[in-house]
C-alpha cells in the first residue's frame, strides 16, 4: 500500500510575529500539503515576508510553532532546515559562472564530483547552454532561473520564493511564472510563492492564502476565491467585483430576495456570507464579466428571471478582446461591466441608456458592515514589493 508522502507539508500553528507594539502576523494556522504551489497573496506591508522568514528559521517567531514534514523545526537555526529561499534580487555571485553559482550548495557540503548534478538542474531550467557565462552576461529571467537552480541543487523539501518575478518587465514575468510552474510540476516538491500580484498568484498558485493586515482573509483554489470571496476585501482586490448596497425583502428556501434602488435583485441563499434577517443589509456582488449590457431601447428582449439594473454608459475604453463599460446605476455609481467584443453595438456609447443583467446564480453577498472599498487598488500606490 503507497502511504501519501508528507514529508514537505510545512504546518504553522499559531504563528505571529510582533514588533514591539506592532503586530505583523496575527496568530495563524495554516498547512500547506507536500507538493503544492501555495501562494501567499497580499498588498505591500501585510507581512508575507515575515511568514517566510519564519518558515525558513531567519525570523523568530514571538508564538507558534512551525513544523515540516513531522518534525518540528521551530528551533533549527536556517540551515539544518530542508527549505530554501529564492528572493527578488538573485543575490548571485557575480564573479562566479553560471555552473559554479549552481554548483556552490553542493562544494560547500564538500561534494566533489558536481558535474551531473549541476547539468541536470541547468537543463531543468533550460540553461545548459549557459554554463560558462557570468550573471551579468544573462538577461533577468535567466538569471532568475539560476537562483531556483542553485537552490534545487540542495534537494530542499520545501522552495520558498519571495516575489520572485518582481525585477522583471511583464512580458518576461509572464514566461517566467510559466516555467516556474513547469519547474514545481517538475520536481514536485512544495513551492510557497510570496507576491502581491493577484494575476500571478491565480496563474501559478494550487492554492492561494489572501493576506491583509498580518491574517489570512481566505483560503483557497484561484476560481474559488474568484467566484466566492468571502470579504470585501478578497472581492475587491481579487479581480474588480461590483458591490451594490442591498436590503434583504423576503427569503424562501435558497433563494434571497433583496431591495437595492427601487428594484429587486435575487441571491442565491447557499452564496451569502452575510447574516440575512429581513430588513437587514446585505453587500450583493457581482463580477463584471457577467453581466450582460442591452440597449434600454431593446429592454422589453430580456429574459424573465434575470437581475436588471438600468444605467446610464458613462465611460467606455475598448481594449481588444473586450470593451470594459463604467455606468451610473441609482444602485451603484461606477458599475464595471466587460463585453467580449463578438457583435458590437454601435448604440452602446457614452449617455447611452442601458439595462445591466444577468443571471442571478451569479449574484454573491457579503457582510454589509464591512468596508465597501477594502482592497480597492487607488491610483498610485499599485505595485510596489
Ligand atoms: N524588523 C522589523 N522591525 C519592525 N517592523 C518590521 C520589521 N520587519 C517588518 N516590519 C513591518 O512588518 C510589516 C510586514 O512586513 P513584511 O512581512 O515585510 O510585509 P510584506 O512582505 O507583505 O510586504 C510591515 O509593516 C513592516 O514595516
Ligand atoms: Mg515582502
Amino acid at each position: 500500500m503507497m502511504t501519501k508522502d508528507t514529508s514537505g507539508d510545512v504546518r504553522l500553528s499559531g504563528i505571529s510575529k510582533t514588533y514591539g507594539s506592532f503586530t505583523a502576523v496575527h496568530p495563524l494556522d495554516l498547512t500547506v500539503p507536500q507538493g503544492s504551489f501555495f501562494a501567499l497573496l497580499g498588498a505591500s506591508g501585510c507581512g508575507k515576508t515575515t511568514t517566510l522568514r519564519m518558515i525558513a528559521g531567519l525570523e523568530e517567531p514571538t508564538s507558534g510553532s512551525v513544523s515540516l514534514g513531522d518534525q518540528d523545526v521551530t528551533n533549527l537555526p536556517p540551515y539544518k532546515r530542508p527549505v530554501n529561499t529564492v528572493f527578488q534580487s538573485y543575490a548571485l555571485f557575480p564573479h562566479l559562472d553560471i555552473f559554479e553559482n549552481v554548483a556552490f550548495g553542493l562544494r560547500r557540503r564538500g561534494i566533489k564530483s558536481v558535474k551531473k548534478q549541476v547539468e541536470e538542474m541547468l537543463e531543468l531550467v533550460q540553461l545548459g547552454e549557459q554554463a560558462r557565462k557570468k550573471p551579468h552576461q544573462l538577461s533577468g529571467g535567466q538569471q532568475q532561473r539560476v537562483a531556483v537552480a542553485r537552490a534545487l541543487i540542495n534537494h530542499p523539501k520545501v522552495l520558498l520564493l519571495d516575489e520572485p518575478l518582481g525585477a522583471l518587465d511583464l512580458k518576461l514575468r509572464r514566461q517566467m511564472q510559466l516555467e516556474l510552474k513547469r519547474i514545481q510540476t517538475e520536481v514536485g516538491i512544495t513551492f510557497i510563492h510570496v507576491t502581491h500580484d493577484q494575476e500571478e498568484a491565480m496563474t501559478m498558485a494550487d492554492t492561494v492564502a489572501v493576506m491583509n493586515a498580518g491574517r489570512v482573509e481566505q483560503l483557497g483554489s484561484p476560481a474559488d476565491l474568484y467566484e466566492n470571496p468571502n470579504t470585501t476585501f478578497v472581492a475587491n482586490f481579487l479581480g474588480t467585483s461590483n458591490l451594490i448596497e442591498a436590503e434583504v425583502d423576503t427569503k424562501s428556501g435558497d433563494e434571497i430576495v433583496l431591495k437595492a434602488g427601487g428594484g429587486k435583485l435575487s441571491l442565491p441563499a447557499a452564496r451569502c456570507s452575510a447574516p440575512t434577517t429581513t430588513g437587514g443589509k446585505v453587500l450583493v456582488g457581482i463580477r463584471p464579466e457577467k453581466i450582460s449590457l442591452t440597449h434600454a431601447d431593446d429592454a422589453g428582449g430580456i429574459p424573465e428571471g434575470r437581475n436588471r439594473i438600468t444605467g446610464k454608459i458613462a465611460d467606455s475604453s475598448f481594449i481588444g478582446v473586450s470593451t470594459q463599460y463604467v455606468i451610473d446605476s441609482p444602485v451603484c455609481p461606477e458599475f464595471e461591466v466587460y463585453a467580449q467584443n463578438i457583435d458590437r453595438d454601435a448604440r452602446l456609447i457614452p449617455g447611452a441608456d442601458v439595462v445591466l443583467h444577468w443571471n442571478p446564480a451569479h449574484t454573491f453577498g457579503l457582510d454589509a458592515t464591512q468596508d465597501i472599498d477594502a482592497g480597492v487598488e487607488t491610483v498610485g500606490e499599485e505595485a510596489s514589493a
